[in-house]
Formats: C-alpha cells, structure tokens, sequence
C-alpha cells in the first residue's frame, strides 16, 4: 500500500541545481509572466509604456514639420498647431509616467509580498533533513536581498528593457523610412560604438582583479602587522616590514593606474565613436540635403531619431545588470519555492482515530542516508495510557525512533501504526492534534510569555495559560517579573536559565493537553534537583497520557510502565525496572554504571566505594586503598561548550563523569574537527594521565552543563606505590583502551 511512499523525503528535497538554470531571455519571460499575474495593472503599465515610446518618436518626426513646413513657410497657425499636439504629447507622456511608477511600484510590492507568503509557507512544509542540509544563510538571503532584487527588476529593470528596446527597434525602422541611404551610413557607424570599447575592458577587468587582489592582501598584511606588533619591535623588523609593504604599495599603484585608465577608456572610445557616428551622419546628410535628396526637416528627425537610440541603447544597458541580478535572485527563490514539502498526506489519506490502544513500530527500518542503516528491524508497541521509557547509549536511536513515531520521517521498511492504521494513511493534522512534544533545548519565540505558552493551543484562555504554567512549575517565577505573563523573553530566552526555558516548553506542552505526550532528553541537560522537580511534576499530570520519554539516563524511569533499551538501531531489552535488574543484562550493567553518584544541590559530586569498583581497574582493589582514592576525589564543573581538556596538552588527571554529557574529538586535516562520539554518566577517561604524563591524543569538550569526579597524577602515584597490582591493571587498561582509540582515530581519518 505505501512502501512506494517510503522513501526518506531527503530525496526529494535534494536541492536540484539544474532544474532552475534559466536564459536570460526565459527569465524575461517568467518575469513578464509574474507582472501580468495582474492583468489590469500590467496592461495599464504596458499602455503607459506605449505612450511614452510614441512621445518620444512624435518629438523628432515633429521637427519635419515644424522645420519645413511652418518655419520655412512662416506659417504661424500651423507652428500653433504643431506646438499645441507636443503639448499635450507631453501631458500624455508625463501622465503615462506616473501611471507606470504607479503600476509598476503596486505590482513590485504585491509580487514581493506573494512570494516571501509562498516562501515562508513552503519553508515550513519542509522535513528536518532540508534544514539540516540548507544553510540558514541561504534561506534568510531569499527573503532580504533576492525579493528585494526581483522587485528592482520587475519595478525598475523590466519597463526600462521593454521600452528601450521597442524604442530602438522602431527608430531604426523610421531611420530607414526617412531616407534608406543615410540610414545604411548609420548602420554602417554604428558597430563602432559596440567595438570602439573592447580592446580596453578585458585589460580594464584583469588590471581591476589585480588591483582588488593586492588590496586585500595589503589589508592582510596591515593586520598581520597589528597582530604581531611586539614581534615586529622585538626582533627590530620594521624597516623590513616597511620595505615589503612599499614594495606591494609599488605594484598595487601601478596596476591602479591601469585599471582606472583603461576604465576610463571604455567610456572615452564610445563616446569618440558616437561622436564620429554624427558627424559622419551630419555630413553625409549635408550633402545630401544639399544634393536634394533630404529636406532640414528630416535631416533634423533623423538625428533626433539618432539621438534617440543613442540614449535608449544607454538606459538598456543600465537595466541589463538589474534584471540579471533579479534573475539569479528568481533561481534562487525557485529553488526554494520548489523544495518539496516534507511528507505530504496522501490523496486518500483520512484523520487518524484517537489513540485508544496503541502506538507500533512494526518492523522498521530506516536510514538517513541510503547506506548508512540507523535503525534495522525495531519492533516496539507502546500501550495506551502508559509510560514508556526509551533508554540506550548515545546514537543508539532512540531520538530516531521517536522522530518516526512524530512522522518527521517515514520508515524505510516496515509501518507506524497508530490502532492498527499505518500513519502514512493518515493526515498530519490528526497526529499533531493529539501529539505533544518536549525536546532537549528549546528555543522560544521573540514574544511575551504568555505567548510563548500559547503557542501550544492557539485558542486557549489566559486562565488555562496561567493553570499550564502552574503544572510546569513556573507560575511563581513568572509572577515575579514585573511585567508577568506579559514579560517579553526574546528568542534565545533572555535572562530565563535553561531549566526555566525548559518549564515554558513543558507548560506549552502541557496546554495541548495531548493524549500522547513525546520527550526527547527533555530534562537532560538540567541540573539534577531541577530534572528532579519537573519529573515528578510530569509523572504527577500526565497520569493518563500515554508517555514516550527518550532519554540516556535512568534514575527517573525506575516508576515506567514499559523500558525499552536500545543498541545500535535495534531493541536488544524490554521489561519494568524490576525485570530488567533481574535480567541482569544491557540495562542492568548501564543502571550500575549511572548509579552511585551523589550530586550535592550546590553540585558537587562524589562517588561511592562500591561504584568505583566497578571501573575495571580499580576492581580487585581493597576497600581501604578505594576509600583512601575516594578522598583524593576532586569535583569539576564544566559549562556546555567548555573543553575538560585540548589535543597535545599534557595529561595529569582521570575524569569519571557524574553528570552531564561531553564530546570526544581530534582535529585532522587543518583545524576540521572529527567527533569520536560522546561521554555520559558513568563513563571515564584519560586514564593514561595516571601512569605518564604524555600529551593528550584528543579533546574533550562539555556538550551540556557537566560535572565530572577527577583524581591528580600526583595523588594517585601514592596510591600505587602502596599497591603494585593497582599499577599493573591501571597500566594494561590504559594501554589497551589507547591502542583502541588509535584505531578509532584513524579510523576517523580515512573516513
Ligand atoms: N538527520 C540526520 N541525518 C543523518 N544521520 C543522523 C541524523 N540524525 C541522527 N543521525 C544518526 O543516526 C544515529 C542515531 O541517532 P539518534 O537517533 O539521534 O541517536 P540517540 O538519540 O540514541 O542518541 C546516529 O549515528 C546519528 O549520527
Ligand atoms: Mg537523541
């Protein structure tokens, strides 16, 4: 029924350069076909331009008349006469002006406005995979400067083009009528005007290039200086440095002299052309004018007309540049318009029921990439009503599955089914309805509070709000702003801390009133009294909500209905706390790893004896040796973002994480960072530190707030002095686990 459907939506919304590729011509065309979305606007502005093009070829055929006819037969009411039509001519044209500023300045902004609400729209149809893979300065570029290059294309470019080039069509027609002869001299000349230029702009072009090249790298070189001022004085380097910047100062003047001489040319020579092109015109006019080929009258036309295309080839190649400019813009803001939406419901696709049984995996499948399987033959039914915990190390997939249980993605093989309907059968609308989610950081909207709450059910009172924040634990923080519910918080949060942000993400939740309720590491990176309060204020609400909670640590999961532990895309345990303790498997080796931590409200952390014989080479160690290292236990707080320690700094001490999360990586190939995967609690590294002081081989860096437990070299030295067994396991551990990570490293670099 739907494996057709099943693809991962990454592939089709693969940004598909070719298909927006478009000529310049076409573009003209696509853009014309955008301005007559307002027939009746695009039609008076089309009229406007035509009246102008007729006022501007009226005023030189005029000049026939007024000189052969009234002035050489000093006809006065004729000269009244002709006079009085170019004075309404030219009320015409100056109407026909305003009618086209007024027409085309409507069309821009109504363009500009219908694109960006068709942009906007279709931007948040997309999957997370095309945000993912679409750099946000691309996006953001679409709606500033592209729409804003499209509209000076459309407002200014595109009648300018139009006109201009009717204008020069025309007037080498009537050049032509007027007197065939003098129009072939013409149109012999006038090639020069295109010619005269070309010897000088490549040079102009490739003498500019030099000249921008040296610049910047004078400026580097300036900086370079400021940066190194005390090494320049030091090492008494500043007559030498001087020389070198002269020197640059010597061929950036040179080729500066080139690229505006040869700049200058390009104007020069067209106009020495053109200049040429009248006064051949001029003469061979003369002449025949004198021979009685040509009256004065038309003698004058033709040099008005001449003068015309003179004037419209200017004003073309000015609207040339804008209108390419509008054309990249336009591809760019196709490619955008055309990006196809995540998941679209299907044809037949009809609301979902609301959950009264269950939500399953069934066989499932999937990939982000299509070599790279992340989740392979996962089955998972998650009852009604009732807790359901997903727990597993880092990149095990749990946040996978949850996204597929949201349908931010569709399986690859296998169905989602919601009572038994399979999702891609329903509408999204049906889903999200009784879905409700909280993830790890939430980013809130540049609004009020209340807001911000709201944006969980847009029809909500301001006393369900209130109840909302009330269940999520932060009514009373509220209430202490001076503006209340009102209190603005800008996008990143403001002044509110991690875990206050999080409270409004979970009031918003809240306030949907959701039958299924969906946490991804939800409380994870909040301290441990904080994770405390807000899981116990959800287990107290959501009562008979059926619960999905992705997350890596246990100690509040111990109460669910039904754990499920993952392992490299597969579930390898399911059962209650209880059961899996007695299992004595995956979950229990991974709850002995967490337990034994105790974490102090002012966030010290300690570790238990019976915990630290669980690190393999402390295992055979007595109790008296254990309790005296437990003393020699230091507490460390790392802020997200801050490194533990860096590549090639010399090791002095072993971490054992208390809390938190970090992430090991090395540098290779210049400064790219390469991960080597994540730490949590219970993991410990650095080990080698304890036997020798070597330079560490990677770096480590906090991803959320951490703490970790450190022992010092120095310390530990003692310890092993009184116990050689202790140093021969530390060292063999050591040495295995840096044998293994010189593996994974370069295994990291071959990837
Ligand atoms: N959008 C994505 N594109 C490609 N790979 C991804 C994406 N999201 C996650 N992965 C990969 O899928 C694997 C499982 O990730 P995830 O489900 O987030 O694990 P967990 O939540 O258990 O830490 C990881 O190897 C991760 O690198
Ligand atoms: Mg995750």
């Amino acid at each position: 029924m739907s494996d057709q459907t099943a693809a991962p939506k990454k592939e089709n919304s693969k940004p598909a350069d070719g298909e927006h590729k478009t000529s310049f011509w076409g573009f003209i065309g696509q853009a014309l076909g955008l301005a007559f979305t307002y027939r009746l606007l695009a039609s008076l502005v089309a009229l406007a331009l035509l009246v102008q093009i007729g006022f501007n070829l009226l005023m030189p055929l005029s000049y026939r008349y007024i000189f052969d006819k009234a002035i050489v037969n000093k006809d006065m009411p004729l000269l009244a006469m002709l006079l009085g039509i170019l004075a309404v001519g030219f009320l015409l044209n100056a109407g026909a002006g305003l009618m086209q500023d007024f027409g085309t300045a409507t069309i821009g902004s109504r363009i500009s406005k219908s694109l960006q609400e068709r942009m906007f729209a279709n931007l948040q149809k997309q999957s997370t995979d095309f945000f993912s893979k679409t750099p946000q300065g691309d996006i953001v570029a679409c709606f500033g400067p592209d729409v804003m290059a499209i509209e000076t294309a459309l407002v200014r470019g595109l009648p300018s083009f139009c006109m201009r080039l009717v204008t020069i069509v025309t007037s080498l027609v009537l050049l032509f009528v007027i007197e065939w002869r003098l129009a072939m001299v013409a149109l012999v000349l006038m090639p020069m005007i295109a010619f005269a230029p070309k010897p000088f702009g490549p040079r102009a072009r490739k003498f500019g290039r030099s000249r921008d090249d040296l610049q910047s790298g004078n400026a580097g070189l300036v900086q370079e200086n400021l940066l190194n001022h005390l090494t320049i004085r030091t090492f008494n380097l500043s007559k030498y440095r001087e020389q070198q910047f002269g020197e640059r100062l010597t061929r950036l003047q040179e080729d500066d002299f080139r690229a505006n001489f040869f700049t200058s040319m390009i104007g020069r020579s067209t106009n020495v052309a053109a200049g040429f092109l009248q006064i051949g015109v001029l003469g061979v006019g003369a002449i025949l004018a004198v021979m009685g080929f040509l009256t004065t009258g038309l003698l004058i036309a033709f040099i008005g007309l001449l003068l015309n295309i003179g004037g419209a080839t200017d004003n073309l190649t000015q609207a040339i540049p804008l209108l390419v400019q509008g054309m990249n813009s336009y591809s760019r803001i196709q490619k955008l318009l055309g990006a196809q939406p995540a998941l679209p419901d299907s044809p037949t696709a009809t609301a979902l029921p609301a959950i009264q049984e269950n939500l399953k995996l069934q066989g499932v499948e999937f990939a982000y990439q299509a070599d790279h399987p992340i989740l392979r033959g996962v089955d998972i039914e998650i009852p009604a009503g009732k807790t359901v915990a997903i727990v597993g190390g880092s990149g095990s997939g749990k946040s996978t599955v949850l996204s597929l249980l949201m349908r931010l993605y569709d399986p690859n093989k296998g169905k989602i089914l919601l009572d038994n309907v399979d999702l891609r059968d329903g509408t999204e609308a049906s889903l999200r309805a009784q879905t409700s989610v909280v993830l790890q950081n939430t980013a809130l909207f540049d609004t009020s509070i209340a807001e911000n709450i709201r944006m969980g059910r847009l029809d909500a009172t301001d006393d369900e709000i209130v109840a909302a924040a009330k269940d999520a634990g932060i009514h009373d923080l509220i209430e202490t702003f001076p503006d209340g519910y009102q209190s603005v918080v800008g996008s990143q949060g403001g002044s509110l801390s991690g875990g206050q942000r999080q409270r409004i993400a979970i009031a918003r939740a809240l306030l949907r009133n959701p039958r299924i309720l969906f946490l991804d590491e939800a409380t994870s990176a909040l301290d441990a009294h904080t994770e405390a309060e807000i899981g116990a204020t959800l287990d107290a609400i959501s009562a008979d909500w059926t619960v999905v909670s992705v997350t890596h640590r246990f100690t509040h999961i111990t109460n669910y209905d039904l754990i499920i532990v993952m392992e490299k895309g597969q579930v390898v345990e399911s059962g209650t706390h209880e059961e899996l303790l007695a299992k004595d498997g995956r979950y229990a080796m991974l709850w002995r790893k967490q337990s034994g931590f105790t974490i102090t409200d002012d966030g010290k952390a300690s570790v238990s004896v019976e915990r630290l014989r669980g690190i393999p080479f402390l295992s055979e160690c007595s109790d008296e040796v254990l309790q005296k290292l437990s003393k020699s236990l230091v507490s460390e707080s790392f802020a997200a973002g801050k490194p533990v320690f860096e590549e090639g700094e010399p090791g002095s001490k072993f971490y054992i994480v208390a809390r938190g999360k970090l992430e090991n990586y090395v540098k290779l190939e210049g400064d790219k960072e390469t991960p080597l995967g994540m730490l949590d609690d219970g993991d410990y590294f650095g080990e080698m530190a304890l036997i020798r002081p070597v330079p560490r081989t990677w770096s480590v860096r906090a991803v959320v707030d951490s703490t970790c437990i450190s022992l010092d070299r120095q310390q530990f030295m003692e310890l092993m002095d009184a116990d050689p067994k202790l140093k021969e396991a530390v060292t063999t551990t050591a040495y295995e686990r840096a044998a293994e990570w010189t593996q994974a490293i370069m295994e990291a670099a071959d990837a």
